[in-house]
């Protein structure tokens, strides 16, 4: 795996999701063009720097949003992060609410998800070797952890930080019907969004910690009294959000720099079953 995957310095990923287009905290540095055996990712790679850290940083639907969640080349996405040393990943991405006490505006960092998604690659193990990666913990519980705290810090106030919850992963790009949404809501999920559950499998199998910073945008179409989900909503509670994201991601990074934090993602290789396909009968 070190072959496939060389590590060369441990840098943080940032995957931008929709209205997140780039760190406007620190100017970037270096532009890089990355070729993975998946073909090109979403964007190139654009470099910033806070401290002695590295922010490696991608435009999950490309800078122009040209990529709809089922276009996502997500392993060439996770397979360039990781092969230009990325050991861990935030993720800001606009999500739906699928709880009363989850408003839009309000952030979720998730530590569950459950996948309704049915075009989306599930593993980078499909030629040469099997791996059954554990999923109990599908985020990096010690990065998101640390993501709460910093997103605790910096949330305006009036907006509430919402500690775990299940995201429910849909194939989208159109959103859902109100039967799934209750249906959904009735399996106790907190939030709704096209891209996240994709990723995070990825992430851990690329031994990279991967943490959810889920921005509140909408009450999905469950909601009696507030208006159905519309893409319009989605852009203006992104804009008020961006912002915010933009300042935790800075704060995040500068803790990341100190801390270096050494979680169970970055092995989870050692503790999955892994078999070379030519040594199956
Ligand atoms: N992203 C933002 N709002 C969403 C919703 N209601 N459903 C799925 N993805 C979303």
């Amino acid at each position: 795996k070190q072959h496939l995957l060389p590590i060369k310095e441990s840098r943080l990923g940032v995957i931008g999701g929709s209205g997140f287009y780039s760190i406007n905290k620190i100017d970037c540095h270096e532009e890089i063009e990355v070729n993975t055996p998946y073909g090109k990712p979403s964007d190139s790679i654009r470099l910033f720097k806070t401290g002695n850290l590295e922010i490696a940083f991608i435009a999950r639907h490309g800078r122009t949003h040209k990529l709809n969640p089922t276009e996502i080349p997500y392993k060439a996405n996770i397979w360039a992060l990781r092969s230009i040393g990325v050991r861990w990943i935030i993720a800001p991405s606009a999500v739906g609410s699928l709880q009363e006490q989850i408003r839009p505006l309000d952030i979720v960092i998730p530590d569950q998800f459950i996948d309704r998604t049915h075009k989306r690659p599930a593993t980078f193990f499909n030629e040469g070797a099997v791996a059954h990666v554990t999923m109990g913990d599908p985020f990096c519980m010690n990065l998101s952890g640390i993501l709460c705290n910093v997103s605790e810090e910096n949330i305006p106030g009036g907006r509430q930080l919402h500690r775990g919850g299940t995201y429910l992963a849909m194939e989208g790009p159109a959103f859902s019907t109100r039967a799934e949404s209750n249906l959904y809501r009735s399996w106790g999920c907190s939030i709704i969004g096209m891209t996240n559950h994709t990723e995070a499998r990825l992430a851990k199998e690329a031994e990279i910690a991967y943490s959810s910073l889920s921005m509140v945008t909408d009450y999905d179409c469950w909601h009696q009294t507030h208006q159905e989900v519309s893409v319009e909503m989605v852009l203006e509670n992104l804009r008020a959000n961006t912002e915010v994201a933009n300042k935790i991601v800075f704060e995040i990074a500068k803790v990341i720099d100190k801390k270096r934090p050494q979680s169970k993602s970055h092995s989870s290789l050692k503790d999955g079953l892994i078999t070379q396909k030519e040594n199956i009968p």
